[in-house]
């Protein structure tokens, strides 16, 4: 594992609180476990440890409700936008909050409390002249009234030929777009090529924070921020910052606070960070309205939490989301001047499930709700295998046999197992209650004198974002406990030896109680078991650097099993829910595209269609999914760039029969001229086919 602190020459600062968010989810679709693994579970991790320190730690969620993925969905289903945010708000929160994920609040950016704050930032910055006022041409849908931001357009990719890439970026190649880039452009809303139309937005210009981003990231987080971030940043202020536009022609989101902006809202990467910020209002005011006097002085100075510089703020995101908040963020705070910055962006990598990318498209996920319900009361297994999966460095993989195993030989037989054995041999022997112990032999000196160590290093591990790491020292503490049972063999013993049975059984209990306290970030559903077994209190974190939480003549509760087996069945049916989905995106029942406007048979007729054959194909050097290729059409031998590379290989459709459309204006792509397009059909799996002329088709004839 990559040591990301290594090199550091000063001290760690200390800080008097600490504001932990986690990225707001777009409230346009369920859970699954890639949020889970890359955002939640950590995050929830690193603030549970954090408050069993014992320090003062707010920890924010909430929902990212604007955008235009979420009125696109609305016009769909034809609902509203704030139908389709209610519905999904509520599903993810109720999900967050029986997976054990311990938000201080999970707050929504639809409430009145985020609008005025978002309106009050934009003005603040507008204010102090931080924005650069610019007209441009945009595309607008001349029979829907409207502009057509980001992914209300749609058109071909000019860099990979992708022909479903977005206003703002290509799914395809990940490319990021301008709408005017793209070829053909088309509108989502009636189907039709939008026109120009001149219209005005504020942009911040990220130009100018160029050299303090420099100093502040690259100078100052070299150290301290993890690899794929640190590299990620770097590529960034590198290639050049622009100013970036901070507001859209769109009427759902927050309202320009401007005169005659009617139709214009903040970008939704302007606002939804700020939904940080408002989210720490809204438990302010929540908490002032339950009026607990103790927490007043908390909650009425909550501007702490964001302006004090001994606040440590830490944004725990995935790496799509890395850019928004290593740069663009921090470059709106620092024009605002009042607020600190993020102390530390610890972005993981992506989860797939069963070695395919997570898509909510193609329902290739395992989501939250469903989980929660077919393994009921076994959250804490999910934690604990997203966690010892988690892909901290790498993009790492799911897979429900992996689950299975993880349960079974981890959870149950080295955690769980080792717990049950202690409480059964203490019912056996004394009835239940803790035995005094007597005279500590070797092994028990030495095993007592490594119990009070785990909490220092699994802190160290946590404090430094290493959360597989964190939870493998506490699965050692376990394996340390079976080891020392069975080492000292007190069902033998018994016979033989009955004052060192007490020692011993009172030994494998402090391990016990300790596993209470510093399982409780993990697996807080199995601490609070074990803490009622064993009759403990809410431990600090460093109580556990003693060992004897647990004293003599105490009794404890009946013992219960912490783990079951999952069984072969559970696995089973969960694998074929997903061969299942599988089947259907393979026979696609596709999500389908609605039908586009109508055209004339004249315009139909303006559309040059014929039959080729491709002659010669080769890969366009340094692309993925780029092929050049050598098409008789019959009228001629022309050269297409196609974006079909990532299915076909060169070689075997040398000779294959194509449809081309012949007379489409050429583009450059690559360098290289591309004089028409081939026709591909196209599953919603991505995987694409030629549409074929069939045999006896002449090259040259037209299709029509
Ligand atoms: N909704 C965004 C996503 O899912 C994350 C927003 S994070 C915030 O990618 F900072 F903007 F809130
Ligand atoms: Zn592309």
């Amino acid at each position: 594992m990559e040591n990301f602190t290594e090199g550091r020459n000063h001290p760690p600062k200390t800080f008097k609180r600490y504001t932990i968010t986690s990225a707001l989810p777009y409230a346009n679709g369920p859970l699954h476990i890639g949020h889970l693994a890359g955002v939640y579970i950590p995050a929830d991790i690193y603030a549970r440890y954090l408050r069993m320190k014992g320090r003062d730690v707010i920890f924010i969620g909430g929902s990212d409700e604007h955008g235009v993925p979420i009125t696109i969905k609305a016009r769909q289903q034809g609902v509203t936008p704030q139908e389709i945010v209610d519905k999904y708000h509520e599903m993810i929160k109720s999900s967050f909050a029986l997976l054990g994920i311990s938000f201080d609040i999970y707050s929504r950016t639809s409430l009145p409390v985020h609008h005025q704050i978002a309106s009050d930032f934009f003005l603040t910055l507008y204010n102090k002249g931080e924005f650069i006022e610019k007209t441009s041409q945009q595309y607008f849908d001349e029979a829907a009234q409207q502009f057509l931001a980001d992914r209300y357009i749609t058109g071909t990719c000019p860099y990979c030929s992708y022909d479903q890439a977005y206003g703002d970026q290509c799914e395809k190649c990940g490319t990021s777009l301008n709408a005017t880039d793209l070829i053909n452009p088309k509108s989502v809303l009636s189907g039709q090529k939008p026109v120009l139309k001149e219209t005005n937005h504020w942009f911040l210009p990220l130009d100018k924070y160029q050299p303090w981003l420099s100093e502040w990231i690259l100078k100052g987080h070299k150290d301290d921020w993890k690899p794929n971030v640190y590299g990620q940043c770097k590529s960034w202020i590198e290639q050049g910052l622009q100013p970036r536009a901070v507001t859209r022609d769109l009427d759902w989101g927050v309202k320009v606070p401007l005169p005659d902006t009617e139709r214009k809202v903040l970008y939704v990467w302007f606002d939804a960070p700020i939904g940080y910020i408002s989210a720490t209002k809204d438990w302010a005011e929540q908490g002032l309205e339950r009026g607990n006097p103790a927490d007043k002085e908390k909650y009425l100075n909550w501007e702490r939490y964001w302006k004090d510089p001994e606040t440590k703020l830490v944004h725990f995101i995935g790496k799509d989301n890395i850019v928004f908040h290593c740069i663009i963020f921090p470059a709106m705070l620092k024009a605002e001047g009042s607020y600190i910055l993020p102390e530390n962006v610890p972005a993981f990598e992506f989860m797939n499930l069963e070695n395919d990318k997570i898509s909510t498209s193609r329902n290739w996920a395992v989501w939250l709700h469903e989980y929660l319900k077919d393994f009921s009361g076994k959250q804490d297994v999910l934690r604990y295998v997203l966690t010892a999966n988690a892909p901290e460095t790498k993009d790492n993989d799911f897979t429900w046999k992996d689950f299975q195993t993880r349960n079974n030989s981890e959870l149950l037989a080295i955690f769980g197992n080792f717990v049950n054995r202690t409480m059964v041999l203490v019912q056996k022997f004394y009835g239940g209650k803790v035995p005094s112990p007597g005279s500590f032999s070797d092994l028990d000196t030495k095993t007592w004198g490594q119990i009070k160590d785990f909490a220092d290093l699994i802190g160290e591990s946590l404090e430094q974002y290493r959360f597989r790491e964190a939870l493998n020292n506490l699965m050692d503490l376990a394996r340390m406990g079976n080891k020392y049972l069975t080492e000292s063999e007190p069902w033998k013993l018994i016979k033989t030896d009955e004052e060192r049975v007490k020692t011993i059984m009172y030994v494998s209990l402090q391990i016990c109680a300790n596993l209470a306290v510093l399982s409780e970030p993990f697996l807080p559903f199995t601490a609070e078991k074990i803490r009622k077994m064993l009759g403990l209190p809410q431990y600090y974190w460093d109580d556990a650097r003693r060992n004897d939480l647990l004293p003599a003549g105490q009794v404890l509760g009946e013992p219960a099993l912490l783990f079951e087996k999952i069984e072969d069945a559970a696995i089973q049916h969960e694998v074929e829910k997903l061969l299942a989905t599988k089947e259907t995106n393979k026979t696609n029942t596709l999500t389908l595209k609605p039908q586009k406007g109508m055209i004339s048979l004249n315009d139909f007729s303006a559309v040059d269609i014929r039959c080729g054959t491709i002659l010669e194909a080769e890969k366009v050097p340094k692309t993925q999914k780029l092929l050049k290729l050598k098409i008789d059409t019959g009228l001629d031998v022309r050269t297409v760039v196609s974006g079909i590379a990532e299915y076909f290989n060169p070689e075997e459709i040398i000779g294959r029969r194509v449809s081309i459309l012949a007379n489409l204006e050429p583009v450059t792509i690559r360098g290289i001229e591309s004089k028409g397009m081939i026709l591909m059909a196209e599953n919603s799996d991505g995987k694409l086919f030629f549409v074929s002329p069939d045999d006896g088709t002449l090259s040259g004839a037209d299709i029509k």
